[in-house]
């Protein structure tokens, strides 16, 4: 494990570090590069200068974690607010949703009831809600709530991860069930028996996965595959897919602030690009977490100081 990261989640959770690091204004300028802003209003207009650059938005408040049915409520009215007005401002932008959030945790049937409402609403505007995919301990609950609420709900979609071992047979049935899939390689720290510890076991199966995405069977029940990587080889490998194959409804998926020329050059090369674009007072435990996942990103986010 590298040293640093010990010292970067301490920091995540240290108030006093808290304190020290959003005081200064150089945090926040490099922040700001992948975090909009703190507010709803902030986020719809990072939404806006996208789409107005050709691309799509999907949007993810950073939440706290949620102790109580009241709070689950309140984070199921929260993302309500954000479909209401991106339909009154006229957005291209879906949001991203966290289980957790609307209470998995808590009681599996209160988060059933707050996605079915969230789902409600996003029908009547005509929106689309993705439920992020998160530790592999929710993994069957998520699909297992999928299941029951695909036959009257079709604007929802899942997120499949590669790292984990048992994502390959989970596809097969997704496909049957003409599920929207967003294939990302997977944020969390998970036992081997669970994930592939090589990360070159991971890019493979990603690069399986989507071959599997491309078969004629996905095709025919019309599965729109959202491809999430900033790994220029895998989005090479996507590419080619897609143009050999003539795919339809597949699209790219980038963190907002990360790859920006790659995701640029696939908007003027023709593709369908979204930004998942994350914001919110909990930026802090949120970035110093990013950083822990991925100590080398010190250096990147130091470089992108200056420009
Ligand atoms: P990899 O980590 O191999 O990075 C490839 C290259 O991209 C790097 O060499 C670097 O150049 C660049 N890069 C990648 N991440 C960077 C970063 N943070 N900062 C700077 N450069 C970076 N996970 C999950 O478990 N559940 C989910 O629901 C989602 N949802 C999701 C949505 C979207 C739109 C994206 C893009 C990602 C997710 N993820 C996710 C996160 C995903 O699992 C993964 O952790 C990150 O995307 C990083 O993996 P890459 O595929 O980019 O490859």
């Amino acid at each position: 494990m590298n040293p640093i990261r010990p010292l970067l989640l301490a920091m995540a959770g240290s108030p006093t570090w808290k304190r020290l690091l959003t005081g200064w204004s150089v945090t926040h300028r490099v922040v700001a590069r992948f975090v909009p802003g703190e507010t709803l209003d902030e986020a719809l207009g990072a939404a806006r200068q996208l789409n107005d650059a050709g691309m799509m938005a999907t949007l993810n408040p950073l939440g706290e974690d949620v102790s109580d049915p009241e709070q689950a409520m309140a984070a199921t009215d929260a993302y309500i607010e954000i479909l209401d007005r991106v339909a009154a401002e006229q957005l291209d932008c879906s949001i991203s949703v966290k289980l957790t959030l609307l209470g998995l945790d808590l009681d599996a049937d209160l988060a059933a009831a707050n996605l079915e409402r969230l789902l409600s609403t996003a029908a009547q505007h005509g929106n689309f809600v993705r439920i992020d995919m998160e530790a592999s301990e929710h993994v069957e609950a998520t699909l297992s709530m999928s299941r029951s609420l695909e036959r009257r709900f079709d604007n929802f979609g899942l997120v499949v991860q590669s790292y984990l071992r048992r994502t390959t047979d989970d596809i097969d049935r997704l496909v049957q069930a003409g599920t929207p899939l967003r294939v990302v390689k997977g944020a969390y720290k998970e036992p081997e028996h669970v994930a592939f510890a090589d990360k070159r076991d991971v890019d493979h199966n990603y690069a399986r996965i989507l071959d599997r995405l491309a078969q004629d069977d996905a095709r025919r029940n019309d599965v729109r595959v959202a491809v999430a990587s900033h790994d220029a080889a895998l989005i090479a490998h996507a590419r080619n897919l897609i143009d050999e194959l003539q795919l339809d409804g597949w699209e790219f998926q980038m963190l907002y602030g990360i790859g920006r020329p790659l995701q640029r050059q696939l908007v003027e090369d023709g593709y369908s690009v979204r930004i998942y674009v994350s914001y919110g007072p909990s930026w802090y435990p949120w970035f110093m977490r990013r950083l822990a996942e991925r100590p080398a990103n010190i250096g990147f986010f130091l470089r992108h100081l200056f420009d």
